[in-house]
């Protein structure tokens, strides 16, 4: 059976790799592995998202969820480097290449750990996501419905989906639970969304 990047212990055998993050602003190299996403290339999405989102319009901790090797959570941390950054994934070879590149970038203000390892307490002034889509529409509703809830009064979340995997579906689903939602941005086949808090 196929083997999804989102499994928490990937069996697939070590092989790692790396990518080079390359942006106006911030260049990064980052190991990665067999197992998970995007394993040899900055995705093309993650790379809108990186290009679109702002920060958000409150200083606050920022969320990278489902942060894979950690592109994300690594450029807005580079970005940023006083806001504390969380980084979470459940798949637990994404979270240990996480750590490990923010480790060799010495962005001490990355922590990456599995969802269930952020204490309840804290909020965030962003989110920012390309989210695990591919692990259908009922698991994306869930994590949306856990972790939104969790933005700042102003607070504001992005996230990139490809307008072939239903990003205006998702926009106007977000919309109907309470979750003032606009298209940011649209580039080659992706949309960004923005989210803000019921
Ligand atoms: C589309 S990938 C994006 C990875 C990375 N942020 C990037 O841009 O390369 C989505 C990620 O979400 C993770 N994921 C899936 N379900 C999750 C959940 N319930 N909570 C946190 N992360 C999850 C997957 O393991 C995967 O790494």
């Amino acid at each position: 059976m196929t083997e999804h990047y989102f499994t928490a212990q990937p069996s697939a055998r070590s092989r790692p790799g790396s990518v080079t993050v390359k942006l106006a602003d911030v260049r990064l190299e980052l190991a990665t592995d067999a197992g998970v996403f995007s394993q040899s290339r900055l995705d093309r999405g993650t790379r809108v998202l990186l290009e679109t989102a702002p920060l958000p319009p409150v200083r606050g901790p920022l969320l990278d969820l489902g942060c894979g090797y950690g592109p994300i959570a690594l450029t807005l941390a580079a970005r940023r480097r006083r806001l504390p950054v969380w980084a979470v994934d459940v798949n637990d070879r994404a979270v240990a290449l996480t750590r490990r590149n923010a480790e060799a970038a010495g962005l001490g203000n990355v922590t990456a750990c599995r969802p269930e390892d952020v204490p309840d307490d804290v909020t965030f002034a962003g989110i920012y996501s390309n989210p695990p889509i591919r692990s259908g529409k009922a698991a994306l509703h869930d994590l949306l419905r856990t972790w939104l809830p969790r933005l700042h009064p102003e607070g504001r979340a992005y996230l990139v989906v490809a307008k072939n995997l239903g990003s205006d579906s998702l926009a106007r689903w977000l919309g109907e639970q309470g979750w003032p939602t606009s298209r940011l941005g649209s580039s080659g086949g992706y949309r960004v969304l923005e989210v803000a808090p019921g």
